[in-house]
């Protein structure tokens, strides 16, 4: 039998914006353990590995932070503290069920744009 794969990718923002500037992001003095709880939670529960988190830049929802997203299936959680981290990972990862009350708002993640129908969009 080979490695297994991870059955969920977690990537966590970890984009901070320097002191003064005007556009928000997901890692502030009071956000900034949010990573480490994530990574602690998932030891906790003994399924750290298959579970993977990474810690990436900016998903391009700042406004919405601190944010992650959940893959296999697109989901983007928002607003993120350490308590509805724990509650992710107990119900949507561990537990199955997608917690719908902490994804991100819908106007702000609409369905995908296949790369084939942009390209068509672009007249290219
Ligand atoms: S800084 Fe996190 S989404 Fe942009």
């Amino acid at each position: 039998m080979g490695i297994p794969q991870p059955a969920f990718y977690i990537f966590k923002c970890e984009q901070s914006a320097p002191p003064g500037m005007p556009k928000p992001s997901c890692v502030t003095p009071q956000t900034q353990d949010l990573f480490q709880h994530l990574a602690q939670k998932l030891m906790k529960e003994g399924v750290m590995g298959t579970i993977q988190p990474i810690r990436t830049s900016c998903l391009s929802r700042c406004s919405s932070g601190p944010v992650m997203l959940v893959e296999p299936g697109h989901f983007m959680y928002a607003a993120l503290t350490k308590e509805k981290i724990d509650r992710i990972v107990e119900e949507h990862l561990i537990g199955g069920k997608v917690v719908e009350e902490y994804l991100i708002s819908a106007d702000v993640w609409d369905e995908p744009i296949s790369p084939c129908e942009m390209k068509k969009q672009m007249g290219m």
